[in-house]
């Protein structure tokens, strides 16, 4: 068994990036497995802070293979954005980080039609980070989807432009207002095809077989949060693919039989970005506080997340969909100074008391129930070790491992690499 999976458990951003980054000196493979530009992965190491949004996040490693899977969606023009960004790195991409040629293709025309189809929902629109996502994912589900293998192939731009015909019928169709010059987001999304061709593409599946026989350790790195998932998530308030376990498998084409832990990252309070319901979002002065101290912007967009109380009814939910093995809580500095900290353990749901997490979380029927913990003042940015983090975060900690029943195994302090405690 040579693969381990690392897994947001909430509705993303919960800090895998950095522990990815963190976690790569024991793996020979780092490889993405859904979603595409949508995420934002940060990792900070020596005073540098680096976004990467499809390329893994174990590319600084020195020997780490990088892989990009099948179940990856890969827009050419932000791929060469963050080979730009990682140029002054001077990192060997060609042998470094290899592209399955099973990864779909954004166009400029998903983008288009994921402008247009949220503009046309209104009010109820997703808050989609308009990469083009759910219009991509469209078209591999309903098999008409270009494939980095096709940009090798002679007539390839033939059935891309029949698509982006299809395409622009179906934006007119959405009859909103959209103002777009296609001609030069082709001419930018072509060029940016020709500089990817310069990159390794390979059949990863065969590629990961070999690599496991050979004894190679595989992380795979998820994108989004379980709370995110087209079949577990919030639905419609997710994103396009399966971002839980089971999406490795399909990502990467890893049998489940080969995967060993599954590292779920979580936030030690909850954010969200975009619509959808969130039920303990606060409106007040904690929640601000939480946004401030955490900084608490997207990666990909720049918008304002949400903040809240962390939900144990959620997260179980989520350890118990991806099986996880080893928990990891991230950003416990952020509640450093709050009197009192709460934690969701049930929902009052339409006047029942539930443990799990229901069909629908509408603010209107999910109110939820709290248990309060005395909060702890100690700055926790300089620890290193797990002696010395306050009683009251190891009451905390004690908490939710007994509530979850899998052991913290890291506790995140701080951006940096180095704000990192093993347990
Ligand atoms: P990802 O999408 O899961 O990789 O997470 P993001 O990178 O979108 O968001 C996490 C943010 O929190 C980034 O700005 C990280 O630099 C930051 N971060 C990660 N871990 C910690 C931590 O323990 N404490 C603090 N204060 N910030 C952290
Ligand atoms: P990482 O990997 C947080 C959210 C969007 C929106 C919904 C659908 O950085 O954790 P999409 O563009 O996928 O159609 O948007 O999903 N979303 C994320 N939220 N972190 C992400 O990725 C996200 N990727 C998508 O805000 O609510
Ligand atoms: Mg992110």
């Amino acid at each position: 068994m040579a693969v381990d999976l690392l897994l947001g458990l909430q509705w993303g951003d919960e800090g895998k990036g950095k522990i990815v980054d963190v976690l790569t000196a024991n793996y020979d493979i780092i490889a993405r497995f859904q979603g595409g530009p949508n995420a934002g992965h940060t990792l900070e190491f020596d005073g540098i802070k680096h976004v990467l949004h499809t390329i893994p996040s174990g590319i600084f490693h020195p020997t780490a293979i990088n892989l990009v899977g099948n179940g990856v969606v890969i827009d050419p023009v932000i791929f060469r954005k963050e080979l730009e960004n990682l140029a002054p790195f001077g990192l060997d991409i060609k042998n470094k980080l290899l592209i399955s040629r099973k990864a779909h293709l954004i166009l400029p025309t998903h983008r288009l039609l994921d402008a247009a189809s949220e503009a046309a929902k209104g009010k109820a629109k997703i808050g989609s980070t308009l990469k083009g996502i759910g219009p991509t994912y469209m078209d591999k589900t309903g098999r008409n989807g270009i494939r980095i293998g096709d940009i090798e192939l002679p007539n390839w731009k033939e059935k891309y432009r029949s698509l982006a015909n299809k395409h622009e019928a179906m934006i007119a169709a959405y009859n909103v207002a959209l103002d777009y010059d296609l001609a030069a987001l082709e001419a930018d999304f072509f060029a940016a095809i020709q500089q990817l061709k310069a990159l390794t593409f390979i059949d990863s599946e065969a590629y990961l077989f070999e690599a496991m026989d050979a004894g190679k350790t595989i992380l795979a790195e998820g994108a989004q949060g379980s709370l995110l998932d087209i079949d577990f998530g919030t639905y419609p308030f997710v994103t396009s693919s399966n971002t839980t376990a089971a999406g490795a498998c399909t990502g990467l084409g890893i049998a489940p039989n080969k995967i060993k832990d599954v590292f779920g990252i979580f936030k030690a309070y909850t954010t969200r970005v975009g619509s959808g319901p969130f039920p303990t979002e606060l409106f007040d002065a904690d929640g601000e506080t939480m946004g401030r101290v955490g900084r608490e912007f997207g990666a990909t967009t720049g918008r304002p997340r949400r903040c809240g109380w962390l939900d144990l009814v959620a997260l179980k939910y989520a350890v118990q969909i991806n099986g996880v093995t080893q928990l990891m809580m991230m950003k416990g500095d952020v509640l450093s100074g709050f009197d009192e900290l709460k934690v969701c353990t049930a929902y009052d749901y339409q006047g029942q008391i539930i443990t799990h997490f229901p069909y629908d979380i509408e603010p209107e029927h999910v109110t939820p129930i709290y248990t309060a913990m005395p909060g702890w003042s100690e700055d926790l940015t300089g620890l290193t070790e797990a002696s010395e983090l306050p009683n009251e975060l190891l009451a905390y900690i004690d908490f939710l491992e007994q509530e979850l029943r899998v052991p913290i195994k890291i506790v995140s302090v701080g951006p940096d690499r180095k704000q990192t405690i093993h347990r």
